[in-house]
Formats: structure tokens, sequence, C-alpha cells
């Protein structure tokens, strides 16, 4: 088993359920990420330092769009575009 190359890695969910119930991306965390993502660039973040990925469900629907930091064990939940600066933030936090 391997470590993770990453200090901080988050995790927004983009699970889709079309409508049939709550889902995060009914909140459009897809934009979340790709927001997210951008803002670690632009803070010379990305990389071996810090990550962001899509997931699917990470079980906490009805409080969505969720983002989930690891290994730091933190959730954003009901987040909105934003949130992206408190949550980029928590990031830098995290890597002092
Ligand atoms: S759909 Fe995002 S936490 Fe379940």
């Amino acid at each position: 088993m391997e470590k993770t190359p990453f200090k901080v890695h988050a995790f927004v969910c983009t699970n889709d359920r079309h409508g049939s119930s709550k889902s995060c991306a009914d909140g459009d965390s897809q934009r979340i990420k790709d927001e997210l993502k951008r803002a670690l660039k632009q803070a010379h973040l990305w990389g071996t330092l810090a990550r962001v990925s899509t997931s699917g469900c990470l079980g906490n629907c009805a409080h969505g769009p969720n983002v989930y930091i690891y290994p730091q064990m933190q959730m954003f939940t009901g987040c909105t575009v934003d949130d992206v600066p408190e949550i980029l933030a928590a990031i830098e936090r995290n890597l002092e």
C-alpha cells in the first residue's frame, strides 16, 4: 500500500439522480469542482500539495452539495460556488 501523494485532497460530490431524489448535482456541484480546481491552480497549490476530484455520493445528500477534504476529514455542506474561497482557505490551513 502506498500513501496518497497529496497533502490535501478535496472530493466534490457530483452525483446526479436526475431529480428522482436530492443529489449534489442539483446544486451545480460540477461548477463548484471546476472553480475549486481553478482556485487551487491560481494559488499554485495544484499538483503534489493539493488536488480536487469529483466523487460519487458521500452519504450526506440531503445537505449537499458536499465537499470532503481528506485526510483532515472535514466536510463542507450546502456548498455553492461562493463557498470556494472558504474551502480554499481551509485547504491552505491544512497545508501549514
Ligand atoms: S448525492 Fe452528494 S452526498 Fe449523496
